[in-house]
């Protein structure tokens, strides 16, 4: 691409991205996320019939906020490493997905030990070297896959954040393998320089 154009392409997205924080901060979402999950929603209807929610990669909160004006009764559980300020409706969980004993505590948080609904934005730390943060990336994408298509009630829904790069085909090909619906999803929210998609499963074939 021409270097003018790209200046002006990186111009829009920038604008782009200020109009979603700011709308954030007037929504009172703790994240300009909150509208990559709500465009995704507003398309795909995530939560209809979703009494039980589990949001990975929580923190700051603005998917859970979402996730609470959607359904006002229901279980809310947010998990994430870093501390998260309390949300009314959503019971927070500290801790590293990647830990088989924390997984077990999300199950064990709702009555019967099954989710209608799992949504993932987790994103592990960035090490600046593009191999390493794509297998990272895709590892973390995967737990997500298979955790999800044991604990997800039969028809459930699992958004999963996956990175473009040379291990999506695989997490593409796992999704479809293990859903009966798969398909991807890059709301406007995101930015088009972000190698992030959403995966949108359905109906595990388990
Ligand atoms: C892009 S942020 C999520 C933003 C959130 N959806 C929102 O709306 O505010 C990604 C989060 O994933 C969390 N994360 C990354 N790896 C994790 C892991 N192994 N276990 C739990 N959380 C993790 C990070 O700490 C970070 O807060």
């Amino acid at each position: 691409m021409a270097r003018g154009k790209r200046k002006t392409r990186n111009w829009l997205e920038d604008k782009k991205g200020d109009m979603y924080t700011r709308k954030a901060h007037r929504a009172g979402y703790r994240s300009r996320a909150a509208y990559k999950l709500s465009q995704i929603d507003g398309r795909d209807r995530l939560f209809t019939g979703a009494g039980r929610v589990l949001d990975l990669g929580a923190a700051p909160g603005g998917w859970s906020q979402y996730a609470r004006k959607k359904i006002s009764r229901g279980s809310i559980v947010a998990l994430d490493l870093l501390p998260m300020e309390p949300i009314e409706g959503v019971t927070v969980v500290r801790g590293d997905f990647t830990d088989a004993a924390v997984r077990e505590r999300l199950l064990a948080l709702v009555s019967p030990p099954a989710y209608d609904l799992v949504i993932s934005d987790m994103a592990p730390n960035i090490t600046g070297i593009a191999n390493v943060d794509q297998a990272n990336a895709a590892d973390l994408a995967e737990r997500v896959i298979k955790f999800s298509s044991r604990i997800l009630a039969k028809n459930g829904t699992l958004l999963v954040k996956v990175f473009e790069g040379h291990e999506a085909t695989r997490i593409r090909v796992l999704g479809k393998s293990t859903f009966r619906q798969s398909v991807v999803r890059k709301p406007d929210a995101s930015r088009d320089k972000s190698r992030e998609f959403y995966l949108l499963l359905r109906e595990r074939r388990l």
